[in-house]
């Protein structure tokens, strides 16, 4: 058998899960054709309508967010279809990806990472491709640390254009702006391992009945992915397959803790936290990486100061201080680290993070001073509980 320990988890997920979240994984195994499953159902159905702000269906699937991406590209795309895709950054470039190998065609919109396409190019580019069906946007990204503050104008576009919009939103969903209904979007996809503070390994997909229909009339390629069928049986507080009950029952404390703070300062507390670490790492010195009208409050991603290796300041944080951080992928490989604010946002979290980093940036010879930077965190974290 392994020996897991314990780690101070601060990744841009999987986030660290609040004990009574975890604990609720050891209930009883139960019959999930039976009433005590459909109790649990219709709390975590009232509750994640709650969180996505959607009168819709919130379908939950039992895979990871790779597979929420895929169930909304085989519900919508059939081959040759044409789906516009801005692309600025790693997820954003996955999911274009995904969309050619179901035999679609993604058109791309790209722009450099820590920048993003504007509504400007990407209108541009559905009267280019008029014979596109959808927009696939990923809001936030989580590999630059991007989200697509426009989101809401590019609803108004795919309404416009009478384009399917869909949003993987695996990455955000529960730390930011993001009501469905009035942005308009058709598809909406969380991550249980991210903002929902849940154990990896669901998928949450807000879907609207344009899709079902459309889905109904369009079989897709998919029987697992297949929203009209977990559609259905979500009318009898079922899934069509075995659901991964212990997951769902920590999801269920999770979206109960949200709706119970209210979705209002779930999103102010994230603000918050993303605001004390910003402002901290710029007394170090410190630059985001992505511009600012872009950065996201969940995702923090800073460049490394010249002559600090990725790898060892990771180490060095892991060996010295039990804390775990992400970097860069892909094409940031090496230029940038991540700090996960996602889920529970504390001072407590926050705070050593800050100074960890800050003191293995200064054993590694990037000269800061850490005391300034944890007064000005501490400053903005006053409104926060610890
Ligand atoms: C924006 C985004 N999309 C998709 C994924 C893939 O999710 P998973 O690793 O759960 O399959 C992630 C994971 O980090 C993500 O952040």
């Amino acid at each position: 058998m392994v020996d897991i320990k314990r780690k101070i988890i601060m990744l841009p997920g999987p986030v660290d899960v609040p004990d009574d979240v975890l604990l609720a994984m050891s209930k009883p195994i139960i019959n999930h054709r039976s009433a005590d499953f459909h109790e649990l159902m219709a709390s975590i159905e009232n509750n994640a309508r709650t969180v996505f702000q959607t009168k819709n269906n919130v379908v939950v699937l039992s895979s990871s967010g790779t597979g929420g991406a895929e169930s909304a590209v085989f519900n919508i795309i059939r081959p040759g279809d044409k789906a516009i895709v801005p692309v600025f950054g790693e997820f954003s470039g996955r999911l274009a990806e995904q969309i050619d190998q179901a035999g679609g065609r993604a058109i791309r919109v790209n722009a450099p990472f820590g920048t993003a396409p504007s509504i400007d190019q990407i209108e541009a580019s559905i009267k280019l491709n008029n014979d596109a069906k959808s927009i696939f946007l990923v809001y936030n990204d989580t590999s630059p640390g991007t989200t697509y503050r426009m989101a809401q104008e590019l609803g108004e576009l795919a309404v416009k254009y009478g384009l399917f919009y869909i949003a993987d939103s695996i990455s955000v969903l529960g730390g930011d702006e993001l009501p469905q209904d009035k942005w308009n979007m058709d598809i909406v996809i969380a991550g249980s391992q991210k903002a929902l503070f849940t154990p990896p390994g669901l998928a949450l997909v807000g879907v609207s009945d344009k899709v079902i229909d459309y889905v109904k009339k369009n079989r897709p390629y998919s029987t697992y992915f297949d929203y009209s069928k977990y559609v259905d049986y979500l009318s009898k507080l079922e899934t069509p397959f075995t659901p991964a009950l212990p997951l769902f029952y920590a999801l269920d404390v999770a979206l109960a803790r949200i709706v119970q703070d209210g979705m209002d300062k779930r999103i102010q507390m994230h603000r918050t936290g993303a605001q004390a670490y910003y402002e901290a790492f710029k007394e170090m010195g410190l630059e985001p990486f992505v511009e600012e009208k872009l950065r996201s409050n969940v995702v923090i991603s800073i460049k490394y100061p010249p002559g600090i290796d990725d790898a060892k300041f990771r180490s060095t944080l892991e060996n010295d201080y039990n804390l775990v951080i992400a970097g860069g992928f892909g094409e940031v490989k090496g230029k940038i680290f991540r700090i996960g604010n996602m889920g529970t946002i504390s001072k407590n979290k926050i705070l050593p993070t800050i100074a960890a980093v800050g003191h293995s940036l200064n054993s590694l010879g990037y000269k800061n001073d850490v005391d300034k930077a944890i007064d000005r965190a501490k400053e903005i974290l006053t409104a926060l509980a610890q």
